[in-house]
């Protein structure tokens, strides 16, 4: 038996959704408002993450390349990034042409170190991504402190963080734009897709533009866009996810807690929320110095607990970036994520916290 890491939570409401559409042959619309699905789709995302507007876009790449774009950044900006992500977030700069420059992180919780994030800040810095790890909530008050103080834009990366909290407020609605991934691995889907968020009407019809080549009523482009458009069968789909998802969140409190409490005595660093934050429980992510050898011995008992990410950005062949990260460095050998998805049992999460322990009394 295999116990994935991240599992989509599909059922016959998703296949019956979807059958009307295949039946009328209405798979998409590039119509400025897009289609029937997306529309109510965007109108259930906005209410979910209590943000004016919502628009919908074909991934989680998608959406902060459209983010990126509606800011106007481009060739000679730098963006701060961390580079403790996934590549997503520093391909995204890359194809405006700004260059991602690479901000450590918190040992705390995995997200930008707020003291390195102000000390990168040159001439250049047009913005700030903070990303909000795991589903774990970035310093987003300070960094949104600093961004006031060198005028700089900010786009949330929350494509891991549908549902995080601070002080109440969804992660995604703090800055300009949040921006978030419906990946078959992400805490709902709808096969691929993300959405962006914003309480800015400009911008949201910047957004809708650029998500269809820059047109408004059709051929006559007013900006550069591409076709980010999701299909009514994926929109389908995901609005029958976002209304699954307080439930499914729910689950993944319920297994997190019940872990922590098997494994609160184990020689690891366990995730914790801190005061005012309410994290979605997307990765429960443990650190440890035997981090290799835990890994191999779950995988070999079919827990595919996953090391996110043992190869920071700024370490893959393409970006080979000399810049020092210490903490990255350090969190790229230490992570380990573990399974605790909606489909995970609760005597799942006792094999887990059992297995666990036997590889660290060994
Ligand atoms: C932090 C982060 N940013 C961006 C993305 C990109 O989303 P997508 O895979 O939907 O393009 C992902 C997920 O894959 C992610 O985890």
């Amino acid at each position: 038996m295999k116990i994935p890491i991240n599992v989509p939570n599909l059922d016959k409401k998703e296949i019956a959704a979807i059958i009307p559409i295949l039946k009328e042959g209405s798979l998409t619309s590039s119509a400025r408002y897009g289609g029937k699905n997306v529309r109510e789709f965007e109108k259930l995302a906005a209410s979910f993450v209590k943000s004016k507007y919502a628009v919908a876009v074909n991934s989680g790449t998608a959406a902060l390349q459209a983010a990126l774009y509606a800011l106007d950044l481009g060739a000679g900006d730098e963006v701060l990034v961390p580079s403790f992500t996934f590549i997503a977030t520093a391909n995204a700069i890359v194809s405006t042409g700004a260059k991602p420059v690479f901000v450590d992180i918190f040992a705390e919780n995995y997200t930008m170190d707020t003291k390195d994030l102000e000390k990168k800040i040159t001439k250049k810095t047009k913005a700030i991504i903070p990303v909000h790890i795991y589903g774990n909530v970035s310093f987003i008050d300070r960094i949104l402190e600093i961004s006031k103080k060198h005028n700089l834009r900010v786009i949330e990366d929350s494509a891991q963080s549908l549902g995080s909290k601070l002080k109440g407020r969804h992660t995604g609605t703090f800055s300009d734009l949040g921006c978030y991934s419906m990946y078959p691995g992400k805490v709902m889907t709808s096969g691929e897709g993300g959405f962006i968020v914003t309480n800015n009407k400009k911008l949201r019809e910047k957004l809708l533009m650029i998500r269809n080549h820059g047109m408004v009523q059709g051929y006559d482009s007013k900006i550069f866009g591409l076709n980010f458009r999701l299909p009514e069968i994926s929109a389908a789909i995901a609005k029958i996810q976002i209304k699954k998802l307080p439930k499914f969140l729910e689950i993944r409190r319920k297994n997190a807690t019940q872990l922590s409490q098997l494994i609160s005595d184990f020689k690891v660093k366990i995730p914790k929320e801190r005061k005012n934050e309410r994290v979605n429980w997307y990765l429960y992510t443990i650190s440890t110095s035997k981090r290799n050898k835990i890994l191999s011995k779950l995988r070999s008992k079919g827990i595919e607990a996953s090391p996110y990410y043992s190869r920071p950005v700024h370490k893959t062949p393409y970006y080979k970036n000399k810049i020092k990260l210490p903490i990255t460095d350090w969190a790229a050998s230490h992570v380990l994520s573990l399974p605790i998805h909606p489909k995970v049992s609760s005597k799942t999460i006792e094999f887990i916290a059992k297995s666990l322990r036997e590889i660290l009394n060994e």
